[in-house]
């Protein structure tokens, strides 16, 4: 079956499914802490300059290609500029990069079931409320032999069961259901966290910009997880374009996923920060804000501590879900396409070599720890690969394509609905799409590979 035939059945479908790939561990695991990490208010409002100026560039672009194409990713290259075949290896880059960055959100996807788990056993519980015995809890967690990799496979198991209902059935229905889940969860940690005491120190931390803190790091880390929260630059929004119906606004589409998204990520700030301060411990807590800070706090708060850390770590296992679908999906359709073979074929390869990937990532950890690239872990290897190098290599690419190659005239056919929807900011649009973007990833991709 080949991609044409398929398309989500309505927006509400299509925005919900986007909307799940955008939503995940870096909204409510890695945004907090990058924003910790930087300043707080400072490095929010760059990432929203950046999350609505670039990202939302990024992303309509490559909605355009897909759906213009009605091709996974290295046939919409190559069907777009039939002269220049070549441009279909960006496609096979981006599929590449879909490829790792599952097999890498597969591991920490693991943990978060695993801390699910841990949750509802009371394991966690019994840990008490001073920071040592958290943070061994998670290194011992994180390096045992075998347990990750088992919530990582169930993790693995639930994603593929999914892909293998289909695009409408699996994708869509489980995004409509499990996306207002999410919205429902992240609301009832907010209103937890304000009303703590001291609350409000969390807040202000949150929303009163500190520039003093904001380094030249921290705004290319804004960049970078713009692109990486939106999931553009690995040529899976391109793959879901091209599901998008064609009578569809792809401009407000792309806004509402961006505005979504950074709304979520927002209140994953509200429900961690205040809830940090209050029980005064270290918002910068790095990538461990979340497995090692929060299970502290969760169990200042006695028995009812044990329901917010089950809703928590469930909420990041959702939302970790949606996304890792769309990776999983991107790579059966591209798959399906190119071999002409069924679905589950697909799935079910790229859902074995995932897994199996991902676990040897997830025993970097602890079995085997002493195997180093360059001297980094496998784990953190892979990471270096999956943030500084691949994603923003495949989006300037991607933005250069829309700007420089495909005709201006396609664009805009494409972007007004054959002329059909008024395209007033197109003008903006292309100026972004041509110098703005390319120039600034150029320099998150240089000055990544410098430092
Ligand atoms: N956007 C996802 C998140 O915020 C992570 C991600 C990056 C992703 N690239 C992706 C998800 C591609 C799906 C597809 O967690």
């Amino acid at each position: 079956m080949s991609t044409q035939q398929k398309s989500f059945s309505s927006s509400l479908g299509a925005i919900m499914a986007a909307v799940g790939s955008a939503v995940g561990l870096g909204n409510i695991w890695r945004f907090p802490y990058t924003c910790g990490k930087y300043g707080g208010g400072a490095f929010l409002l760059v990432y929203c300059c950046f999350v609505f100026l670039i990202g939302s560039v990024l992303m309509m672009s490559e909605f355009i290609i897909g759906r213009r194409a009605q091709h996974t990713p290295v046939k919409a290259f190559q069907t777009l500029a039939p002269r220049h075949k070549a441009w279909g290896l960006l496609g096979l880059l981006g599929i590449i990069t879909s490829f790792f960055i599952l097999s890498q959100y597969l591991v920490l996807s693991g943990w978060t079931t695993g801390y699910v788990w841990d949750s509802i056993t009371g394991a966690l519980a019994s840990l008490g409320t001073s920071a040592a015995p958290i943070s061994d809890y998670f290194a011992q967690f994180s390096a045992h032999p075998w347990r990750p990799a088992l919530f990582l496979v169930i993790f693995a198991v639930l994603v593929l069961v999914i892909i293998l209902c289909g695009v409408q059935k699996g994708i869509e229905t489980f995004s409509k259901v499990l996306m207002p889940i999410l919205v429902l969860l992240i609301l009832i940690l907010c209103v937890r966290s304000l009303t703590l005491p001291g609350a409000v120190k969390g807040l202000e931390y949150l929303f009163s910009p500190d520039f003093s803190k904001l380094t030249g790091e921290g705004i290319l880390a804004a960049l970078g997880q713009a692109l990486f929260s939106l999931s553009v630059g690995m040529g899976v929004m391109l793959v879901y374009g091209s599901y998008i119906p064609v009578n569809e606004n792809i401009f407000s589409t792309a806004m509402w996923i961006t505005v979504c998204d950074t709304l979520i990520a927002i209140l994953a700030g509200i429900a961690i920060f205040p809830a940090v301060f209050s029980c005064g411990f270290n918002p910068a807590g790095g990538p461990g804000l979340v497995f090692c800070v929060l299970p502290n706090v969760f169990n200042t708060m006695g028995t009812a501590g044990v329901v917010f850390s089950i809703i928590f770590f469930l909420l990041l296992t959702v939302a970790a879900l949606t996304s890792a679908i769309s990776l999983l999906e991107a790579l059966t359709a591209t798959f399906s396409e190119h071999t002409h073979s069924r679905r589950y074929v697909g799935a079910l390869l790229f859902f074995l070599l995932t897994t199996a990937l991902g676990v040897v990532f997830s025993l970097s950890f602890g079995t085997l720890s002493h195997i180093k690239i360059g001297g980094l872990t496998l784990f953190d290897f892979i990471d270096q690969v999956n943030s500084i190098y691949l994603p923003p290599i495949c989006a300037l690419g991607t933005v250069v394509f829309l700007g420089w190659v495909m005709p201006d005239a396609d664009v805009r056919d494409e972007l007004s609905n054959h002329g059909t929807l008024s395209i007033r900011f197109y003008g903006l649009f292309r100026f972004i799409a041509r110098y703005v973007a390319p120039l600034a990833l150029l320099v998150v991709f240089v000055s990544g590979i410098a430092m």
